[in-house]
């Protein structure tokens, strides 16, 4: 069988091994994949020797997508260019190749839910590495304005510059810290990892309205976290957790290396079923 792997570091409660094991067998593939964490002195031998005996793709988790993007700097896909970090490697003629998928991940998960991007505001909450894999995905689905808002409000400001770049005229890009946060918002992605240490955010209920989409990019057990709790609070009746991303990112790596497009939606309920 084909080999795969993903490294982060920690790695213990990664679920990629289990969602790939589910797309291989929905598409009849026989493949190993493992977890493996790596020390981040070891990140490139790592790699290298990875495909060096032999294996066929790896996805980069946390801490290592930017440099996974680094290592593979002459062959690099437009989005994980855009977006400044990789998490799915594979080498073709002796070169390590690199793309991002978190944004397709996103975006394609927003489709299945009915989740319109095009013409829309969206509030982006956050400014580190998660808000940048997925910005350029964002921009590209042709929402109207995009605003990132961060606790440290000048990285806010440096994102928001990025973005301008990679938009075309007709999106507005703004940034601005929670305190001077304004307006309501037709989509509001948490890429933030406050609902990691269960921390509230201090956002004011006028920023949701009813029709309001609240996402958030970490998933959990039971699907809920704490800022979705707080947009239920303040009056949204969309929110989503980042389960599907998760299987909707994969899901663009499996076909990426495999060249066959897994059918995603019946493996995230699988997956969530697992789960609970
Ligand atoms: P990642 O690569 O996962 O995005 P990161 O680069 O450390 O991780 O960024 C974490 C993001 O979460 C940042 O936007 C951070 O805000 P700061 O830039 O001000 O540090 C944000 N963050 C983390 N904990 C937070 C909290 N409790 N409240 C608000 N923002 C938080």
């Amino acid at each position: 069988p084909r080999k795969f792997a993903v490294l982060g570091n920690p790695i213990k409660h990664s679920l990629s091994p289990r969602l790939h094991a589910l797309f291989a067998q929905q598409t009849g593939l026989l493949i190993e994949y493992s977890k493996q964490c790596v020390e981040p002195a070891h990140f490139c031998d790592h790699v290298k020797q990875f495909f060096a005996s032999g294996g066929s793709g790896l996805n980069i988790t946390l801490p290592f997508k930017e440099q996974a993007y680094a290592l593979a700097q002459s062959r690099i896909s437009n989005r994980a260019r855009a977006a400044g970090s990789a998490n799915t490697l594979w080498q073709e003629n002796g070169e390590i190749h690199a793309c991002n998928t978190d944004g397709v991940g996103l975006v394609n998960d927003m489709l299945r839910q009915h989740i319109i991007l095009r013409d829309s505001r969206v509030l982006l909450i956050g400014a580190g590495g998660a808000t940048r894999g997925v910005m350029p995905a964002l921009l590209q689905a042709g929402c109207a304005h995009l605003h990132i808002v961060n606790r440290t409000e000048e990285k806010a400001h440096v994102l928001a510059a990025q973005a301008v770049a990679l938009a075309d005229r007709q999106t507005q890009v703004t940034a601005s810290a929670f305190s001077t946060l304004q307006g309501s918002w037709d989509i509001i992605v948490n890429a933030t990892a406050s609902s990691l240490s269960g921390q509230i955010l201090p956002l004011a209920d006028s920023l949701f309205r009813t029709d309001s989409v609240a996402y958030d990019m970490l998933y959990t057990t039971d699907g809920d976290t704490p800022f979705l709790q707080q947009a239920r609070n303040a009056g949204a009746t969309h929110t989503s957790d980042g389960l599907g991303m998760l299987v909707y990112q994969g899901a663009e790596s499996f076909r990426i290396w495999n060249q066959i497009e897994p059918d995603a939606a019946p493996i995230l309920t699988a997956l969530r079923t697992e789960l609970t």
